[in-house]
């Protein structure tokens, strides 16, 4: 209703439209309450104005008065609070199965990798109607992620990953800004959201490429010498990684915890901070020796170790033996 509204943002993803939605009722709700009290302040002024001979009384406070200016806000507010919880978590919690692409922040720009393979400057492409996971990191200072189009925005933090998500409703252009000030050349750190009709994306997609994020991350594996411990049998030094993925984990100290990315981020950074189970704190940091981009590809990889499919998912469960797999996937078969 207000497309040609120009102090409106393009409305452009699923969420904006709720999120509008809530900010028009605020901004309804806010402005009846300052007419009223307006209102009120005038009608006093002028009823219980000064005048001669007429001589001020006092009264006694009234109880249903009371209960009753008491009871509609209170009802109000919880309209407003149930209503923003509902729009938040939703804005909060990725789709399954979304599109997955890893953002690193730095002083000034963006990059972007998709888990396809592809890397971006400043630039994003997505596809129109199809949900897109935001995996975020910096390198070094805070920042924020922020396209008004989509109504999302959300901080990303060096030393760790912040996830947001969007669907794109409508193909165009979009402005990305980074919306927490970060240094001299903040106000630099823009790009674009590029959001393609599913064919043309595609076309997009299958230019140039170093290859899916995994195969990037499962070459690093290799590289670093992960691989010497974290084996798909049962002889590791360190916990199998098959099937880890988005399950509880058992700790040496016996906690339980969900294994996502900010887990596998801080195991390879921090791996004495979360033991697995049944297994000691032998593993080095290699905090220093991988850089954003290449703890992002290991995390996809551990990922992709965890997916429905050949690569195996049915092997859940750090010490489960494991038959190496007889069945050869396009990838992922050459850690063993
Ligand atoms: Cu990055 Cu402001």
């Amino acid at each position: 209703m207000f497309d040609n509204f120009p102090l409106w943002p393009d409305r452009a993803s699923t969420a904006a439209g709720n999120v509008d939605a809530l900010f028009v009722f605020l901004i309804i709700v806010s402005g009846l309450m300052t007419a009223l009290i307006f209102a009120a302040i005038i009608y006093f002024a002028a009823r219980y104005r000064r005048r001669r001979g007429v001589f001020a009384e006092q009264i006694e406070g009234s109880t249903p008065l009371e209960i009753t200016w008491s009871i509609i806000p209170l009802f109000v507010f919880m309209v407003i609070f149930a209503w923003g919880a509902v729009v938040y978590f939703k804005s909060r919690t990725p789709p399954r199965d979304s599109t997955e692409v890893y953002v690193v922040a730095k002083q000034w720009m963006w990059k972007l990798e998709h888990a396809e393979g592809q890397r971006e400057i400043n630039e994003l492409h997505v596809p129109v109607g199809r949900d897109v996971k935001l995996i975020m990191t910096s390198q070094d200072v805070i920042h924020s992620f922020y396209i008004p189009a989509f109504r999302m925005k959300q901080d990303v933090l060096p030393g760790r990953y912040t996830v947001a998500w969007f669907r794109a409703t409508k193909p165009g252009t979009y402005h990305l800004f980074c919306a927490e000030y970060c240094g001299t050349q903040h106000s630099g750190m823009i790009g674009s959201i590029v959001v393609q009709e599913p064919a043309q994306y595609e076309a997009w997609m299958s230019g140039g490429t170093t290859g899916p994020l995994s195969a990037t991350g499962e070459k690093i594996f290799a590289e670093l010498g992960c691989v010497t411990c974290h084996r798909t049998d049962t002889q590791g030094r360190g916990p199998n990684l098959q099937g880890v993925f988005g399950k509880p984990v058992q700790l040496e100290d016996g906690r339980t915890l969900t294994a996502d990315e900010n887990y596998i981020r801080e195991s390879i950074l921090d791996p004495g901070a979360k033991v697995v189970k049944g297994f000691k704190p032998v593993m080095p940091t290699f905090q220093g020796l991988v850089s954003e981009e290449q703890l992002n590809a290991l995390v996809a990889f551990v990922k992709s170790q965890s997916q429905p499919g050949p690569a195996g998912a049915q092997t859940a469960g750090a010490k489960t033996a494991t038959a190496p797999q007889d069945k050869a996937p396009a990838e992922g078969s050459q850690v063993q």
